[in-house]
């Protein structure tokens, strides 16, 4: 754990760092260039996400080798891009970082390899990291330390709680047994023939709902241990379809649904707050976008005296920011990863 501009092994160089970061690890093509130095808040220089959702939609759901081929095919582009709106040149970058996982294999292997080529091209250092990292770090870009917090990760792969005592020091707490927060959206969705992704859809259709019109179970809401199981809700809800026959109120069911999403992580996030004894809760992940969750933590947060941290809505859903962020803290403490390092397409944070 280190808390920057104070025990950093380079406290005393507080020379300004240029980094590169790709990241590739699902359906997003995104290359970003961040300048920052130790003790001094991370400046984002440029940040260009290609999302290929379109391609993706008419399949329901990502298609690893069309993600794959479409990430070859855009990161050239828009490393130059990045290199042009950060106004500076490829022999400028300090390192280069990308996510090496969690993630689909043949993705993540494109932006690491590219990210490699640079360095290795360059004679500068490598750093592969984490996915989850760089969302769970994403509420504090904009700050000069990472404080101690409890970090909720909610995306369409991971429901994720941890203690997070700084950064690189993480303590998982607790996390779904089965089905991701926005990977439940995105079926229920399907169920109620919204299009992929869901949760944006969902959240729209709630707002005119009624959240209490149909009564889905909160599953372990009320267990001592801090995990999450959102299959049941799901299954809840097709049962629900079945007996009506058809989707009678696309709204009211919408509605019911995200409520009971936000019951379960609003309340399993005060219970960890409560069992660490942490004042800050940092929310992220494409799940944190939605309105009605953010307006529900912070209330809950206001209520028991919690500071709510969140990032801002191009950093919730995939963009290489973060992962620049986590790099650059990473590469301020000395840390680097060597470049025969392979990709982990299963790896959790701790
Ligand atoms: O973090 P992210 O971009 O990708 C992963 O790392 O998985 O998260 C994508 C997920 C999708 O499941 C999507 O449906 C969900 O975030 N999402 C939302 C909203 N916007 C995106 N879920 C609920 N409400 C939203 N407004
Ligand atoms: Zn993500």
């Amino acid at each position: 754990m280190f808390e920057m501009g104070s025990i950093l092994p380079h406290a005393k160089d507080r020379r300004m760092r240029l980094i590169l970061a790709i990241e590739s690890s699902c359906d997003e093509t995104a290359v970003a260039i961040m300048r920052g130095a130790s003790g001094r808040a991370a400046e984002v220089l440029a940040s260009e996400v290609y999302s290929q959702i379109e391609l993706h939609r008419e399949h329901g759901g990502v298609v690893p080798e069309l993600a794959s081929r479409n990430h070859s095919l855009r990161l050239r582009g828009l490393v130059e891009k990045a290199l042009l709106d950060a106004g500076t040149a490829m022999g400028e970058i300090d390192a280069f970082a990308a996510t090496t996982g969690p993630g689909l294999a043949s993705s993540l292997l494109i932006g690491s390899t590219a990210a490699k080529g640079m360095a290795c091209a360059m004679n500068r250092p490598f750093l592969g990291i984490n996915h989850l990292e760089g969302h769970l770090l994403s509420p504090f870009l904009g700050r000069s330390s990472v404080p101690p917090h409890v970090a909720l990760i909610v995306s369409g792969g991971h429901t994720l709680l941890m203690d997070v005592e700084g950064p690189g020091c993480y303590r998982r707490l607790g996390g779904t047994r089965d089905d991701a927060a926005g990977e439940a959206f995105d079926k229920v969705a399907k169920m109620l023939g919204l299009t992929y992704p869901g949760g944006p859809e969902i959240e729209l259709a709630a707002r005119t709902g009624n959240p209490h019109a149909y009564d889905f179970p909160r599953s372990m809401l009320h267990d001592a241990h801090l995990d999450f199981s959102f299959s049941g809700l799901k299954t809840a809800v097709l049962y629900t379809l079945q007996r009506m026959g058809g989707v009678e109120s696309v709204h009211d069911l919408a509605a019911s649904f995200q409520q009971a999403v936000i019951d379960i992580l609003v309340g399993k996030t005060l219970r960890a707050a409560r069992q660490t004894g942490r004042r800050i809760i940092g929310l992220s992940g494409g799940v944190s976008l939605n309105r009605a969750l953010r307006g529900a933590l912070q209330a809950a947060c206001g209520k028991s005296g919690l500071e709510l941290a969140t990032a801002s809505a191009d950093l919730c859903t995939d963009n290489a920011a973060m992962i620049a962020f986590a790099a650059l803290l990473r590469h301020l403490t000395g840390e680097s990863s060597p470049l025969g390092e392979d990709i982990h397409p299963n790896s959790p944070l701790v």
